[in-house]
């Protein structure tokens, strides 16, 4: 498939200073985008001006959520050039969710190339700033106007790009986090490990619920039982127990982060032994209550690292240390930030350069 690049002309105000930069709140000038249907496959491949979609009503994304989507992100080195992190790995994890969603998959190679040459394209709306990226949005939607339920024979797959920073207003400030006992995210045989966006409607009741009793985000507990900690809606989580690195394992209900995998690599390289098991939420408040559980923190693309400093669960209030940050989160979270922006070698091939 060829790839177009339409005309392009205007170009929006960037934001100039970069410390006024949000998350998800602003987007460039261009985007990428291609169609399916059954006769002909994925065609018409263009990059075209950032802009509304044309859908029908009836669409079926619009009533049954066919969707799927996903996060990376690019980042400015101080000598001004571009890399990506890890892309390869979102673009094979959108295909695992496409598979999951009865969707058509994409060619990796093709999406990546047209990714980068998007890339190319929008070069000067990449931040400059630490602690900024450019956020890149992969989506793919069931365009068909149809209103029973089955796989559609219609999609649109695009991506657009979001100048950003820091996903929580603190920045890389401890977060407060509530265990949810009542709602659940994802249940054995769901779709918990596909990134669609029905999962993350899903998370908002929990989420009003954990914001109006003064808390940032949910840790979801396993849905079978209500004992175990799975993960948060937009991380996964990392505990330091004793000494190990304990995390939940990827049972179909959790999402196999990007970062998560990153983050234990850097783990076991610093000679960590890495847990990769079931952790109950009892254990987890109590070694918080008896300094066993020393620290905890989220990984994700949008977030990165992010401290936790307190847990709520049942009425019950824990604070890990002093509700600091932990010297091994902070630790972890320059050696991952080091790579992306290029200030450490990248021993792992993890970047993708521009
Ligand atoms: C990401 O970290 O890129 C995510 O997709 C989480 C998102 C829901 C903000």
């Amino acid at each position: 498939m060829q790839l177009k690049i339409l005309p392009q002309t205007d170009s929006k105000e960037k934001i100039s200073d970069e410390s006024q930069l949000a998350f998800g709140t602003q987007f460039t000038d261009r985007m990428f985008l291609m169609e399916f249907d059954r006769e002909k496959g994925w065609h018409s491949a263009r990059i075209q001006p950032y802009g509304p979609l044309s859908l029908d009503p009836a669409a079926t994304v619009l009533h049954y959520s066919q969707e799927i989507f996903e996060g990376l992100k690019a980042f400015r080195r101080a000598d001004g050039s571009i890399a990506l992190f890890r892309p390869k790995d979102n673009i094979s994890r959108f295909n695992r969710s496409a598979k999951r969603m009865c969707k058509p998959e994409v060619d990796e190679d093709f999406l990546l190339e047209s990714l980068l040459e998007l890339i190319r394209l929008e070069a000067d709306w990449v931040p400059k700033s630490e602690g900024t990226s450019l956020y890149i949005r992969p989506t793919m939607i069931s365009s068909e106007a149809f209103l029973g339920v089955r796989p559609a024979d219609q999609y649109l797959c695009y991506i657009i790009l979001s100048p950003v920073g820091a996903y929580y207003k603190g920045g890389i400030a401890p977060v407060k986090i509530w265990i949810s006992d009542h709602y659940v995210r994802a249940a054995h045989g769901g779709t918990g490990e596909a990134k669609t966006g029905g999962n993350y409607a899903a998370s908002l009741m929990a989420a009003k619920e954990a914001a109006e009793n003064g808390y940032d985000q949910v840790l979801w507990l396993d849905a079978r039982e209500k004992k175990y900690v799975e993960e948060v809606g937009s991380m996964n989580m990392v505990f330091l127990y004793d000494d190990k690195i304990v995390t939940s394992p990827l049972g179909g209900t959790v999402l196999d982060g990007i970062t998560r995998r990153s983050t234990l690599k850097l783990l076991a390289d610093m000679g960590y032994q890495i847990e990769e098991r079931a952790m109950s939420v009892d254990e987890v408040m109590e070694g918080a209550k008896n300094g066993r559980l020393k620290e905890a923190f989220g990984t994700g693309t949008a977030v990165v690292i992010s401290p936790v400093g307190s847990l709520c669960y049942q009425g019950n209030f824990v604070q890990l240390g002093k509700g600091e940050t932990g010297e091994l989160t902070m630790k972890l979270y320059k050696q991952l930030t080091d790579i992306q922006y290029g200030r450490q070698p990248d021993r792992y091939d993890w970047v993708v350069n521009l």
